[in-house]
């Protein structure tokens, strides 16, 4: 028996640290929560699992306080208590990090760790000791670099991930909640994070861990609960010894195999995209690479690496300052997105929630949006074409509930993700650039996007997709581009390369 089993085994019998039973919680025609039980040991790593839409959000913000459960009983620490809102959950020792992150562009780094602390009381005279506390917590997080004076609105997806992951460490929490942190990070960073959940667990701090990433829940879980149509349907599984295949069959209900789309032969079209010299100064430097009509081009690097600028600059959002972009070989003015766009290039952004969701609107208008011109005829759109191509859109990504009148704020984090990605394969592109297709995507609806982009690139269309997990690269792609510090270094067919290979160039900065 291992130690660590035999600690699990001395464990029995003693009170967990969280007990959540039957808890219910609904919204306007959704029982989002439907009973839920969930224990959580002091020290233990418990992994919550469930497709896009199970409920994981819901609950964790019950925890969080939130939202406020229509039945059902939270026990912490042998008490029975109600968590009225978010500053109770924080009292309690309860820290969560949300899926969205709920921090304030306009404030710096510090200012939002310690947002709601005592400390931000005392006003002007606690600002240089915030700093320092905070520079002191970025140090532990392994990120140093995150510079506490500086405005949040100003850093990338995961440096305000990692502020959010500060903030809760910053209020010495007994249990921290993570909502698919993992998403908009990178391996390396996954791996630091990891090494921050390992220390924490060892000091006694308990960690309810989301993510869509199975090997993940292998490499850092303890316990796996996994969540389905707002039921537990299995909780407290060691996550060592439980098969990756009974895991997804105890999401899905059905056994799913997760595969990427057979690779076509190669019989490309014409040259669609023409990046040459393309540099701005701090992000890339002369990065030069061709997609022909039909081809699926791969960029793997690092976050920070310089990925997603370089697509933000083909579609115009950042103008070059050296270089050229051309599409069917014409070139389009530098830094304007309307050339792009009439030119027939779309771009699927990486931060979705913030930069593309209407919240407020219909899941049939934010899918139709790019798209208004083929739906509006003398000023009006023709409602009934919308909704009908919408409806295809969510059939094609399975996207939960599958009704296109909803308001997309109410849908779950990875079912905004597909609203927003059936936007992008609706329209009509000539070059279509996707930066993190499958963030934030279960497993099941993984393989029908993989075969969606495929089957666009066989309509003709030259797709770039960029995404930090290497394999996907790979696996979907026919051609491997890797990129560091915002060079290119490798540009070459995705059969010829392998994970090892393209890890080792992104890590070293080498060429192979
Ligand atoms: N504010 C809300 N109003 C109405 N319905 C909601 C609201 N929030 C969530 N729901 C619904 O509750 C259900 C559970 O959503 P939840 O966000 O908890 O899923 P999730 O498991 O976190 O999924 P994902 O993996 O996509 O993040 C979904 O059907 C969702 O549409
Ligand atoms: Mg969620």
């Amino acid at each position: 028996m291992s130690s660590r089993e035999s600690e699990i085994t001395a464990e029995v019998g003693q009170e967990p640290l969280l007990r959540m039973s039957g808890i219910v919680k609904h919204f306007p025609g959704v029982k989002a929560l439907d009973g839920i039980d969930l224990e959580v040991r002091a020290g233990d790593v418990h992994c919550l699992l469930g497709q896009n839409g199970a409920g994981k959000s819901t609950l964790i913000k019950v925890l969080a306080g939130a939202h406020q459960p229509d039945g059902g009983t939270i026990r912490w620490q042998g008490e029975d208590i109600r968590i009225v809102n978010p500053q109770a959950a924080i009292d309690h020792g309860i820290a969560t990090i949300y899926q969205e992150l709920d921090l304030v562009d306009g404030l710096t780094v510090a200012e939002n760790i310690y947002l709601g602390h005592e400390r931000a009381r005392w006003g002007v005279v606690a600002r240089t000791d915030a700093n320092r506390s905070a520079a002191e917590l970025l140090r532990r997080l392994g990120h140093p670099e995150v510079a506490p004076d500086v405005e949040v609105g100003r850093l990338p997806a995961a440096g305000k991930q990692i502020v959010s992951m500060a903030r809760a460490l910053s209020h010495e929490a007994e249990l921290i909640v993570m909502d698919e942190p993992s998403a908009v990070l990178d391996q390396e960073e996954v791996a630091r994070l990891f090494g921050v959940i390992r220390e924490l667990a060892a000091q006694g701090v308990a960690i309810v861990y989301i993510s869509h990433r199975l090997e993940e829940i292998r490499e850092i879980g303890d316990r796996v609960t996994v969540l389905k149509d707002g039921r537990t349907a299995a909780t407290g599984l060691a996550a060592a010894e439980t098969p990756t295949s009974e895991i997804i069959r105890l999401m899905t209900g059905r056994s799913i195999e997760y595969v990427f789309p057979e690779r076509p032969e190669r019989q490309l079209g014409d040259t669609v995209l023409e990046v040459s010299g393309l540099s701005r100064p701090g992000e890339f430097h002369d990065v030069s690479f061709t997609v022909a009509a039909g081809e699926v081009v791969g960029l793997a690097g690092l976050v920070g690496s310089g990925r997603s600028e370089i697509l933000e600059t083909i579609y115009g959002a950042r103008k070059a300052q050296e270089g050229t972009v051309s599409v069917a070989g014409r070139r389009l003015r530098a830094g304007r997105v309307g050339a792009a766009v009439a030119a027939g290039v779309g771009l699927c952004p990486e931060e979705r929630k913030s930069q593309a969701l209407v919240l407020h609107e219909s899941v049939a208008r934010n899918i139709s949006l790019a798209s208004l011109g083929r739906f509006a005829r003398g000023g009006f759109v023709k409602r009934r074409d919308e909704r009908r191509a919408a409806d295809d859109q969510v059939r094609a990504l399975d996207v939960r509930p599958a009704d296109v009148e909803r308001h997309a704020g109410t849908l779950s984090g990875g079912n905004q993700q597909k609203v927003v990605l059936a936007r992008w394969l609706l329209r009509q592109c000539r070059v279509l650039a996707l930066d993190e297709p499958t963030r934030g995507v279960d497993v099941g609806a993984r393989s029908e996007i993989y075969a969606l982009i495929r089957d666009l690139a066989a309509g003709g269309i030259a797709v770039v997709v960029v995404s930090s997990e290497i394999e996907e690269v790979i696996g979907l792609s026919d051609r491997v581009l890797v990129i560091s510090d915002g060079a290119l270094l490798h540009d070459g067919p995705a059969d010829e390369i392998d994970e090892h290979q393209v890890l080792d160039m992104v890590m070293e900065g080498d060429a192979a």
